[in-house]
């Protein structure tokens, strides 16, 4: 019998970001195959089968009896056990995905060879930027043709702001992608084509040192650019370090190719190793050590309707301290009550598991009778806990909602009230008027479908959205000292207000958020709403 503190420590909760296609799903993939989740032969099902990858999982759940689904995959491997939380991309991308991130304690970040820095890795980002937790690269698709490895270096340098540190180094890329050279071992791995990873790799080990072997192995061009690459390498990129690294400002850099399962479980080890045990999370002010203290948890996203037939709400919650007992009471603080979690719950899409017990790291779901907000603290009732609150992220598009029976009023604003509680929609109102007429903020376009079709089927209220042109939008930090009535803003920023009476601007362009900065000194605008 493990003791808490051994169960907290092998725990290793991180979420992997990236832009769609880069080879999360892929990657994931690949690493369930290293936690002996799936085998080679069921891992990979080739192109078309490819983005269903998460459904395929549920079944071989099923048969094996382990944790997988959409939203948290837990694995062991190596001794440790592993939470992926899946950051939904493509299509669905919401605040949701954000909020995930604040449930992590660590990012891996795919990044596509041949495009390098791309648009929603850099959204996502700045959200693992703004926590300062550790960010570790894996340099995708190296068996295709790829941009030069010091410029994708650089690139990662420049459009987000971290320094790198590369743990291994491409041999040629695409057609002549050789394998990687580690910089550690000073030795290289050489690279077989697995094709597409159905059967076993080949991988030699060569030292530097070995001369003959090298020649053999990557030939002689190959290896005198590697020579001078690594040369140029050791004179430029910044010392390892392992504190700057599990404090966000360096991150380590490794190459592979996640769908031949080249440099996968290298990264896997390195990423384990450096990787930080269960983060202490702020209370007031205070950190909360996840080993010394009782369960506590944070609430980080609340999804409705998650069975059909049940038309029910489950909370998300991540484990922050101690060990959750499903026979215990816990306080839900924000509601000052003293309850059973109920049902709660490991799998979290169609498939269910009923958890007896969790740590912290793990992130558990629970029935939500309508009590939870996005945020909210549960722990011992006998402890004093509550954790900050998770920021709320700028929505990037934005509608006027108009109701098409105004009869129906009542319902209507229960509905977008309760959906806006979930999380998937922010509302807002015009700035000095009332609930009149609603402004609605999403983060992905498809919440604006979801939140009509669901006032449509579940409150029986028919909306229209009308779009608006704005895409910024800026909390002001320092409302107090600002004179709303007397800012100079630009002719296309909306001044509009949250239902708690907060000010908001919204604008078009980024240039007018400049220029109402210059133009209203000392005015404090900001990306994150605090909830
Ligand atoms: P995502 O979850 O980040 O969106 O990416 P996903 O893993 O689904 O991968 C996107 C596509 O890229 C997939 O192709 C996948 O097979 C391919 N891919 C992933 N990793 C690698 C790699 O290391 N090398 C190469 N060459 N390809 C990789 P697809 O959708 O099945 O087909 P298609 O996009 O090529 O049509």
């Amino acid at each position: 019998m493990s003791t808490i503190a051994e169960e907290i420590n092998k725990r290793r909760t991180f979420a992997i970001i990236s832009h769609p296609d880069a080879g999360k799903t892929t990657l994931t993939e690949k690493f369930l195959l290293y936690g002996g989740a799936i085998n080679l032969a069921g891992s990979v099902k080739g192109k078309a089968t490819a983005r269903h990858a998460v459904s395929d999982w549920m079944e071989i759940e099923k048969e094996r009896g382990i944790s997988v689904t959409s939203s948290v995959l837990q694995f062991n491997y190596d001794g440790y056990c592993i939470n992926i939380l899946d950051t939904p991309g493509h299509q669905d991308f919401s605040e949701d995905t954000y909020r995930t991130l604040m449930a992590a304690d660590s990012a891996v970040m795919v990044i596509d060879a041949s495009k390098g820095v791309e648009a929603q890795t850099r959204k996502l980002f700045k959200v693992c930027g703004m926590r300062g937790i550790p960010i570790f690269t894996f340099i995708n698709k190296m068996d295709r043709d790829a941009n030069d490895t010091f410029e994708l270096l650089d690139e990662i340098e420049k459009e987000l702001g971290i320094a790198t540190c590369p743990v291994n180094w491409p041999i040629g890329s695409g057609k002549r992608f050789k394998g990687v050279y580690d910089r550690h071992e000073n030795h290289v791995l050489t690279y077989s084509d697995t094709q597409k990873g159905t059967k076993e790799g080949e991988t030699t080990v060569i030292s530097m040192d070995d001369e003959a072997g090298l020649l053999e192995n990557i030939g002689d061009e190959a290896l005198s650019t590697l020579r001078e690459e690594i040369e140029l390498l050791d004179g430029a990129s910044a010392e390892f370090d392992l504190n700057e690294v599990r404090n966000g400002k360096l991150t380590p850099v490794f190459f592979g190719s996640a769908l031949t399962n080249f440099g996968v479980e290298i990264f896997l080890q390195n990423f384990l190793k450096m990787a930080t045990t269960p983060l202490p999370r702020v209370s007031q002010g205070e950190p909360v050590d996840p080993v010394g203290n009782g369960f506590s948890a944070f609430v980080f996203k609340i999804q409705a309707n998650m069975n059909k037939a049940h038309r029910d709400r489950v909370a998300f919650m991540r484990i922050c301290s101690g060990r959750f007992d499903a026979g215990e009471e816990v306080k839900h603080v924000q509601g000052g009550k003293v309850m059973r979690l109920s049902q709660p719950q490991q799998i979290m899409a169609d498939e269910r598991k009923i958890l007896n017990e969790a740590y912290a790291g793990d992130i558990i779901g629970v029935f939500d009778p309508g009590i939870f907000s996005i945020g909210d603290t549960v722990c011992m009732p006998k402890n004093n806990i509550c954790y900050e609150g998770i920021p709320t992220f700028a929505p990037e598009h934005f509608a006027r909602v108009r109701q098409m029976d105004t009869m129906k009023r009542k319902q209507f604003i229960k509905g977008v009230n309760q959906i806006a509680q979930e999380g998937a929609i922010q509302i807002f109102q015009e700035f000095n008027t009332g609930m009149e007429e609603i402004i609605v903020g999403v983060v992905g376009v498809l919440q604006f479908d979801v939140l009509k079709y669901r006032l449509e089927n579940e409150y029986n209220v028919e909306i229209k959205l009308e779009p608006l042109p704005y895409e910024h939008i800026r909390w002001i930090e320092n409302k107090d000292e600002v004179d709303l009535m007397k800012l100079t803003g630009t002719s296309d920023m909306k001044k509009i207000q949250d239902l708690k009476g907060n000010p908001l601007l919204l604008f078009i362009n980024q240039w007018s958020i400049g220029m109402t900065l210059d133009r209203n000194k000392g005015l404090v605008l900001s990306e994150f709403g605090r909830a």
